[in-house]
């Protein structure tokens, strides 16, 4: 599981440390930086795929001039915190019985027409330092010989075949591979409805596939009377089975069976339900991904619904299936949020007149834990607290 995430001079974090959950809760106003959250896990996503920095942070096109990676946001020139001259991210994992590994990577964006380029960059797994590289310094442990600095030399570690440092390889390997089964769906209710061929079983970020998905759930009847069943459960009204029906082409469409027996095929299903759908084929579906991170969870979803998603997140979090950071605006959310969930919501702000982000769990704020046993988290979150409360102690602390 990733347990920790160290942002220095990334976007608008100048310096600030995540601690992450199986289900962590972003709360915070407009342009407090949970989106720069995202980009900086698109960031070591993008890592780990082996791109180089200038693809991570632009694009990157494959064969046939297919659009494969969309950059990050800002590109090159707005990733460093007021275009400062480099930018770092530490990434800790630790899971049951495994060291704790920590890589972490600085990095210069580069201006005009300078490359993006490896700073320095370190993994460490347990009290062991398996490798620091700065290629700008003599002094470095690593001697790949055709090394580059525009590319993470974990990665090109981690592809080394038939190397006599094999055991560097691995701890590599292992490291990429806990950044690299991560989701950042972003469902689109149009590109739900849009039939697909069986076969074609990962959900596309915005959902594309979703029938395809689903039908591949639905193969197994046992698997299907489970998943029928919970669907029963949580859509009463709209959704008692699933029908998948064919075109011409071969592509088959999701069509919803309704308690009196109506169907309603995806094209003119509702856009919460098939939001919904698409959260559960995220994290339920075939190639489901380890990490997902999703935006404005709420969006779309009626209160009572949410709250059966939030609790079946919760539970194939802490099962430890899958680890999930959302972002929300939503009271009713937090609200709906176990002890445990909200021991790892955290609140990003930004005190008046900087644009630095800062970020604070939300039982960290003084007197919250007491005011939430009293008056509720939905109820504070609403009336700003968190926020005021950040504006006070923050000032005060920083004349301390
Ligand atoms: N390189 C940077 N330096 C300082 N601030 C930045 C940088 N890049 C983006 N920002 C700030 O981050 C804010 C947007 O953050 P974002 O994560 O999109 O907010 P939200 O919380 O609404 O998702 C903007 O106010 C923008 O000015
Ligand atoms: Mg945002």
């Amino acid at each position: 599981m990733l347990t920790k995430l160290t942002l220095k001079n990334f976007k608008n974090f100048q310096n600030a440390t995540f601690a992450l959950g199986p289900l962590t809760v972003l709360i915070g106003a407009n342009a407090s930086g949970k989106s720069n959250v995202r980009d900086a896990f698109r960031f070591l996503h993008g890592l780990s795929r082996g791109y180089n920095l200038a693809e991570i942070m632009g694009e990157k096109y494959v064969e046939g001039g297919v659009l494969q990676w969309q950059g990050i946001r800002g590109g090159t020139r707005e990733s460093a915190y007021l275009g400062a001259d480099t930018f770092a991210m530490t990434i800790e994992v630790s899971d049951p019985h495994k060291s704790t590994s920590i890589y972490s990577i600085e990095v210069r964006p580069g201006t005009g027409a300078s490359r993006p380029k490896v700073v320095e960059e370190s993994l460490c797994v347990g009290d062991r330092e398996i490798f620091r590289y700065r290629p700008d310094q003599e002094k470095t442990d690593v001697r790949i010989s055709s090394a580059t600095p525009y590319r993470p030399l974990l990665t090109q570690i981690a592809e080394q075949q038939n190397w006599e440092a094999q055991s560097l390889t691995a701890c590599a390997r292992e490291a990429v591979r806990a950044i690299h089964s991560m989701r950042f769906s972003e469902l689109n209710p149009d590109a739900m409805r849009r039939p697909s061929f069986p076969g074609q079983t990962v959900l596309g970020d915005r959902g594309e596939n979703l029938s395809s998905v689903l039908q591949t759930l639905c193969e197994d009847p046992h698997q299907r009377n489970a998943w029928v069943e919970w669907i029963r459960e949580l859509t009463p009204m709209d959704t008692s089975d699933f029908d998948f029906v064919p075109d011409q082409t071969g592509r088959i469409l999701l069509a919803l069976v309704e308690e009196n027996g109506r169907r309603t095929s995806a094209y003119s299903a509702s856009d919460g339900t098939l939001r919904f759908l698409g959260m559960i084929a995220a994290l339920l579906g075939p190639e489901a991904s380890r990490f997902h991170f999703f935006e404005e969870l709420e969006n779309g979803l009626h209160p009572g619904r949410l709250h059966l998603l939030l609790q079946l997140m919760e539970r194939k979090a802490s099962e430890g299936r899958v680890q999930i950071m959302a972002t929300t605006h939503s009271p009713q959310l937090l609200g709906f949020l176990s002890e445990n969930a909200v021991e790892h919501a955290s609140l990003l702000y930004r005190l008046p007149d900087t644009s630095e982000g800062r970020i604070r769990r939300i039982t960290d704020i003084q007197d919250a834990k007491r005011l939430i046993k009293e008056q509720g988290i939905a109820n504070l979150h609403e009336s700003g607290w968190f926020e005021d409360a950040m504006f006070f102690l923050d000032d005060t602390e920083d004349a301390a």
